[in-house]
């Protein structure tokens, strides 16, 4: 037994307008209520529609991350927003890494290397994506890509800090293709994981949250999540209904 609370995020990725943003916000609080002394809840996203999201949710206790941030705090950067200015609207944490930014947008291990500490230092939780291709698995390449990600991206995080940092295990061939990793796959791997941060720290290990992401949905949710190691969900595609997110959010209790 762990003494970890468990997570349950939606990344909502390029959907919702503001008024969609703002619909979800209000009602997902009463579908979730029961759940919220259990489960930390939280809510990803596009940027124009963060400063809404944290509005219309109100004294609710979820939790609002953008998608991704720059990892200086000011410059001539244009089209990025750091995390100075995320935590300015209220904002309460990032997802960094997520594995289309590594694959479309050509997001590099020395730039999340960068980016973890600097979201720590704005006080925002870096969820932190990590996960090997079809092609990784397939050649026996999944622990070291995890291993090459995990050490590159947290390299520059205090031990002492890295228990503040929240690990996504995202395996990109579950992405949206309505193949999620099966429970003992997404363990082994969470597992994995976790023995990479107790070589930094065993306290961190302990402590670390990890959770597995990848074609989540109501009805497999209980099924991939239930064993012990897993600390919850990110959430494509099924967390853009708020009924049905709320329904994975029961499940990572
Ligand atoms: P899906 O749940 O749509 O597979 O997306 C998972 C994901 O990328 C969450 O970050």
């Amino acid at each position: 037994m762990t003494n970890r609370t468990p997570i349950c995020a939606a990344n909502w990725k390029m959907h919702k307008t503001r008024p969609e943003a703002a619909a979800f916000a209000v009602a997902l609080p009463p579908l979730v209520a029961g759940e919220l002394e259990r489960v930390e809840v939280w809510v990803c996203p596009p940027f124009t529609a963060l400063a809404t999201t944290t509005e219309a949710l109100g004294e609710a206790a979820i939790r609002v991350a953008a998608q991704n941030m720059h990892f200086e705090d000011s410059g001539a950067f244009t089209g990025e927003v750091s995390a100075p200015m995320l935590a300015e609207l209220g904002v309460d944490g990032a997802i960094v890494g997520h594995s289309e930014r590594r694959q479309l947008f050509a997001e590099t291990d020395e730039a999340l290397a960068r980016k973890v500490p600097a979201a720590l230092a704005a006080g925002l939780v870096p969820i932190l994506c990590v996960g090997e291709t079809l092609e990784q698995r397939e050649a026996g390449d999944t622990e070291a890509t995890l291993r090459r990600q995990v050490e590159a991206d947290l390299v520059d995080v205090a031990d002492d800090d890295l228990e503040r940092v929240v690990i996504a295990y995202e395996p990109v061939w579950a992405i949206g293709t309505g193949r999620n990793a099966t429970s003992e796959q997404a363990v082994e791997a969470i597992e994995f994981i976790r023995a990479l941060v107790a070589v930094r720290s065993d306290a961190a290990a302990e402590a670390i949250r990890i959770v597995y992401g990848g074609s989540v949905k109501p009805g497999n949710a209980a099924d991939v999540l239930s064993p012990n190691g897993i600390d919850g969900a990110l959430v494509g595609g099924a967390s853009l209904d708020p009924n049905d997110f709320a329904a994975i959010v029961a499940a990572c209790r």
